[in-house]
């Protein structure tokens, strides 16, 4: 193991954090509160940023559509040059909070905004950013991940700078009292992803990481089989779970896989499917596909989250599970909703994983555009 672990990000977990702003704040800093399309005015949780903010220097954006799109966020950008804010607040789910960084950053670029997805422009400099998490799903409150589409060429791309981890995050599991039913199950299906991404690859000598990956995992399905008694404890579970699969603990020092997410990203930009749902249409097919590479941690994984007994088919009826898991949570293992022919889908999306390079994903380069080709083939119906 060789790794260099940094998760700057001040954790304000439970009941009432939200007050906390006043005090994790600069004092003196201008504010620009980011949110989107308007869940947050409904909930109660933009009266309780404004009382946190009162008597500072404060001004808001909303319109941060889900999937944010670079062409609204531009616009973000002009504002926080026009009243010299110097503090970002993003108050929402995972697209707030990556439209947040993606505005932290281009607002220190003099250049065209897209080159930081391209990769022509490494952000190494941003405004200073906090987050009020409305949505568990994405780890984005504490990571340095941020996934920007350009609706105007149907594109979704991401970047990664220590620059744009959140300062603090706050985590109050009462404000996803009022996320609809389907938000909570993609939050619960994007947590369990993100994990098997970090966890399904090759075998590793990582027994810390590997063993609280399995807790990880085993906590998101007990929330799955019990997502129809929501207690306290439940919400509270799954808001910290899902902040735990993706704050880049257990993926310090290991294989790292995210081709279903990159397979995913591709069929989110075209037909706008929910992002946790694309990761459910696309893994099942991903895993059997590479099951051989990955035999010894599905094996292990089927033994230990499923409880599945030992057998020489075990790594095959452990994704059977995976699959079984997500159709319980009424969540589709195939793409139907298209509007074109399988064969006109599979080419568009083979197109743009070649034009964003994406021809030798996963932990060992393996999956080339012939190995996606043959995965779509299956999770396109
Ligand atoms: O926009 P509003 O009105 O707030 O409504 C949102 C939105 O419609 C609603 N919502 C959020 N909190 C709510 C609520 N509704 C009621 N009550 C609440 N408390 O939920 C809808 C979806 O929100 P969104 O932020 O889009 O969902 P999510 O958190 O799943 O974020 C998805 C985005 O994150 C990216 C995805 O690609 C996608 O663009 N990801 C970011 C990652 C990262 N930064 O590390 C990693 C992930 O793999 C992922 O790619
Ligand atoms: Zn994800």
């Amino acid at each position: 193991m060789q790794f260099e672990y940094y998760n700057p990000t001040r954790i304000l977990f439970g009941a009432q954090q939200i007050a906390q702003l006043n005090r994790v704040i600069p004092a003196e800093a201008r504010v620009l509160v980011l949110y989107g399309g308007g869940s947050i005015k409904r909930n109660g949780v933009y009266d309780q940023v404004t009382e946190a903010l009162e008597g500072r220097a404060w001004s808001e954006f909303g319109g941060i559509e889900p999937n944010p799109a670079i062409e609204t966020l531009n616009q973000a950008v002009e504002r926080v040059r026009a009243e010299k804010v110097d503090f970002l607040l993003a108050v929402g789910g995972g697209s707030v909070i990556d439209g947040t960084k993606y505005v932290a950053a281009a607002a220190c670029y003099e250049g065209d905004g897209w080159d930081i997805l391209t990769g022509r422009h490494t952000v190494t400099e941003a405004v200073p950013l906090g987050a009020v998490l409305t949505l568990p799903a994405t780890g984005s409150e504490s990571n340095a991940g941020s996934v920007v589409s350009r609706k105007a060429t149907q594109e979704k791309l991401f970047f990664m700078s220590p620059a744009v981890i959140p300062q603090f995050a706050v985590l109050d599991p009462d404000v996803i009292r009022s996320l609809p039913e389907r938000q909570k199950v993609n939050g619960i299906v994007d947590a369990f992803v993100h994990v098997s991404e970090q966890y399904i690859t090759a075998p590793n000598d990582a027994w810390v990481q590997s063993g609280y990956a399995e807790t990880l995992l085993r906590v998101l399905v007990e929330l799955g089989r019990n997502r129809h008694s929501q207690t306290d404890a439940w919400r509270a579970n799954l808001m910290w779970a899902a902040n735990q699969a993706l704050n880049g603990l257990i993926g310090s020092g290991v294989a790292q896989d995210w081709a279903t997410h990159m397979i995913g990203h591709e069929l989110t930009a075209r037909y706008g499917v929910d992002h946790a749902r694309s990761l459910a249409i696309v893994q099942p097919w991903l895993l059997r596909d590479q099951i051989e590479a990955k035999r010894a941690r599905l094996n292990r994984l089927g033994t230990v989250v499923f409880n599945l007994a030992d057998g020489p088919d075990l790594a095959e009826r452990t994704v059977d599970a995976i699959e079984a898991f997500y159709h319980g949570l009424e969540v589709e293992t195939r793409l139907t909703d298209y509007g074109e022919s399988k064969e006109e889908a599979i080419t568009a999306i083979l197109e743009q994983l070649e034009r964003h390079n994406m021809v030798a994903l996963g932990e060992s380069q393996s999956i080339t555009l012939d190995v996606s080709r043959r995965i779509l083939e299956q999770a396109i119906a």
